[in-house]
């Protein structure tokens, strides 16, 4: 499959959502919604984060809203952590010490329309998850969220101790303090990859592993981007479900199936009482500047901005997938729905400043501090929320 996803950008302020702030929050959300119409312009601060226990107590209120919705303002407060007093970042996502001349892209917030979003407090999910193991699984885009939950988890409290090692696919970052460990298996398709005399076979309908993701309290699964591989980065050989072997098949089509049998795995094995179980949303590529209007750009290179103006109002087709799999689910899987909000972000990418220098462009992954942190932000509220 050659074609690359497609964005869809999107404003998402609308007149009846500035009315009904104005009638929640009086003057004050006049100020703020004149400001988020204005502010592509002028870029103005918005202060809008309630602390946790105000949200958990609003949540059992019901008064919850649709976290996904909304739009990127400038905040003078972030990002949330320094990054280059974290340690533990990939060369990879380290814009700033691969010398990433500008910054700007570190001052945005995620607000949704119709409420907001909870500072994130590190001590506060420490003593939540005390004695509780939290595992990523998937591609380099887990290894992305992994590293800047470790962060964000790390600066709240940068003197405790902590375990980190790396067993094969499987990493662990332990906070030694609070007993809560935050791992990361590292595991492309989730489906298994059988090496056999003629060749590595991508097994649709096998899924092995799953007894390594076993007694874990929180489960968040990634799969999409190794997928669209073809060449010399295609780990495989083959594609066999059932008795059919292929040399290669339609892989949005490949991709659902793999995801069915990932879906039969959580149904028949997951007890909802001990785990909780998410999927990380398809995370978008910015690989074609025409897509927002740049038609000479080249993929991300030299983006200093979100695009705040809408462009292509059209679905992720692996997000379509992904969605109508976890609607056949018997077990609650929540999908955290970062693609869209992500898609806005053509500014947040390594582009050259990744893979440890000047050489090579990433309009894949994402810098920290940056993207991934807001991910975990709405990982956290959903997490308490539930
Ligand atoms: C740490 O948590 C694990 C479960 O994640 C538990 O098995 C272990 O006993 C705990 N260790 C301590 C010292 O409490
Ligand atoms: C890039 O996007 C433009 C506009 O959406 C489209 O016409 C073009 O085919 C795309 N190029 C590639 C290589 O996908
Ligand atoms: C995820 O977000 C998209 C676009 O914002 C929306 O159309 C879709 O309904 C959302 N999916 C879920 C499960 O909330």
């Amino acid at each position: 499959m050659s074609s690359k996803p497609h964005l869809h950008l999107y404003i998402s302020l609308s007149l009846s959502h500035t009315h009904k702030q104005t009638h929640i929050f009086g003057a004050m959300a006049n100020y703020i919604a004149l400001a988020l119409l204005v502010l592509p312009l002028l870029q103005v601060v918005v202060t809008g984060e309630p602390n946790i226990q105000d949200y958990a107590e609003r949540f059992e209120k019901k008064e919850s809203c649709d976290l996904y919705h909304g739009s990127w303002v400038y905040d003078k407060s972030y990002p949330l952590y320094d990054s280059s007093q974290c340690s533990f970042i990939e060369v990879s996502f380290a814009c700033q010490r691969n010398g990433r001349p500008d910054k700007l892209y570190l001052k945005y917030r995620w607000q949704p329309s119709a409420c907001d979003l909870p500072r994130f407090d590190g001590i506060d999910f420490l003593k939540r998850f005390r004695n509780k193991k939290i595992m990523f699984i998937g591609d380099s885009l887990s290894l992305n969220q992994w590293q800047s939950l470790i962060c964000m988890l790390h600066t709240a409290t940068p003197h405790s101790e902590y375990k980190s090692e790396r067993i094969g696919p499987l990493s662990t970052f332990t906070f030694t303090e609070y007993n809560v460990s935050v791992m990361l298996m590292r595991n492309a398709f989730l489906v298994d990859i059988e090496h056999k005399r003629y060749g590595r076979v991508l097994k649709l309908d096998k899924l092995g592993y799953g007894k390594t993701w076993d007694g874990i309290d929180v489960l968040i699964f990634n799969t999409w981007h190794w997928w669209r591989h073809t060449g010399r980065e295609q780990p495989w050989d083959f594609i066999q479900e059932g008795k059919r072997l292929q040399r290669d098949m339609d892989r949005l089509a490949a991709y659902e199936e793999a995801l069915k049998t990932w879906a039969r795995w959580v149904d028949t094995n997951v007890d909802p009482e001990k785990t909780k179980v998410f999927f990380q949303g398809i995370s978008p590529d910015h690989s074609n500047a025409s897509n927002w209007g740049n038609h000479n750009g080249i993929e991300c290179k030299g983006e200093t901005k979100p695009v705040f103006a809408p462009a292509y109002p059209r679905h992720h087709p692996a997000e379509l997938v992904v969605e109508k799999v976890l609607r056949t689910m018997s077990k609650p899987v929540h999908l955290l729905n970062v693609t869209r909000l992500s898609q806005q972000r053509k500014d947040a990418h390594p582009s050259i400043y990744g893979l440890g220098g000047h050489y090579g462009m990433d309009c894949s992954h994402w810098c920290l501090a940056g993207v991934p942190d807001t991910w975990n932000q709405l990982l956290y509220v959903e997490l308490i929320s539930k």
